[in-house]
């Protein structure tokens, strides 16, 4: 197995997938059993979708929530703890998952891009902040309320709506030397032009993952594994 030298001077911005959790037991979005097998995208993960049938929407995301808290961290998710732990603010991940096993291995430099299962928020958008929610809905009637009235919907980023917190991404990947990507297919904008941003700031460019990503060619290193395997010992200090 290669290895990736990192120097003191490096800052160090990993973005993460579905692949990284597939080791805990939480199936890809899209491999053959992945998560949208039976629910096809467009019904339970849209704007569009949570207008027509909430009441869906919320099934889907109550499975998927207990999914989450049933899975544990794997090691690739300690790894990537551990590298925070050595590098500190040279450190940031940004993750498109939606559970929180990044969190639970002791990452605390992360951003949830496309949302956090454990939180709702308002569906009218009021502005006040998301809660924690870890609640599995059996109906729609035991769904709560924001304070404004509105029923609260998943603190998930429906297709079609534009990823969290893109301008500290865009500062993070700025300032980057290396960047390293695991366990994505690379099918899914914006998060699948990370790479090329980094190699225009001059950043070599790694991913991980068992198979090459739709956008491979724009990566320094491939390193065909699975993250559980291959993270552990991937770098050297
Ligand atoms: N280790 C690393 N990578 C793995 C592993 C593993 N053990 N097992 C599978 N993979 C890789 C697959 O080869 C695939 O390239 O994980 C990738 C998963 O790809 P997707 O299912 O497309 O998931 P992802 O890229 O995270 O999807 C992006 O799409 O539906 C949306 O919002 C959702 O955040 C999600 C986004």
């Amino acid at each position: 197995m290669p290895t990736i030298p990192i120097t003191p001077n490096d800052r160090v911005f990993v973005l993460t997938g579905a692949g990284i959790s597939a080791e805990s037991g939480l199936p890809t979005f899209r491999a053959s059993d992945g998560l949208w097998a039976g629910h096809r995208i467009e019904d339970v993960c849209t704007p569009e979708a949570w207008q027509r049938n909430p009441a869906l929407v919320w099934e889907f995301y109550s499975a998927r929530r207990l999914a989450g808290q049933q899975a544990e961290p794997n090691p690739a998710h300690f790894a990537l703890a551990d590298l925070e732990a050595r590098l500190g603010d040279r450190f940031f991940l940004c993750t498109q998952n939606v559970d929180d096993l990044h969190e639970r291995a002791g990452s605390t430099r992360l951003l949830h891009m496309h949302g956090e299962l454990a939180k709702s928020r308002c569906e009218q958008n009021c502005g006040r902040p998301p809660v924690q929610d870890r609640t599995i809905y059996r109906n729609l009637a035991e769904v709560g309320r924001c304070t404004c009235g509105a029923r609260l919907r998943p603190h998930i980023v429906f297709f079609g709506e534009i990823p969290l917190d893109m301008d500290r991404i865009q500062q993070q990947i700025d300032r980057a030397s290396l960047m390293l990507v695991v366990g994505t297919s690379g099918s899914v904008y914006p998060a699948a032009n990370f790479v090329h941003w980094a190699r225009m700031a001059g950043a070599r460019t790694v991913y991980v993952g068992p198979e090459p990503p739709l956008n491979a060619s724009a990566f320094t290193h491939v390193v065909e594994g699975r993250a559980g395997q291959a993270l552990p010992g991937l770098f050297t200090f």
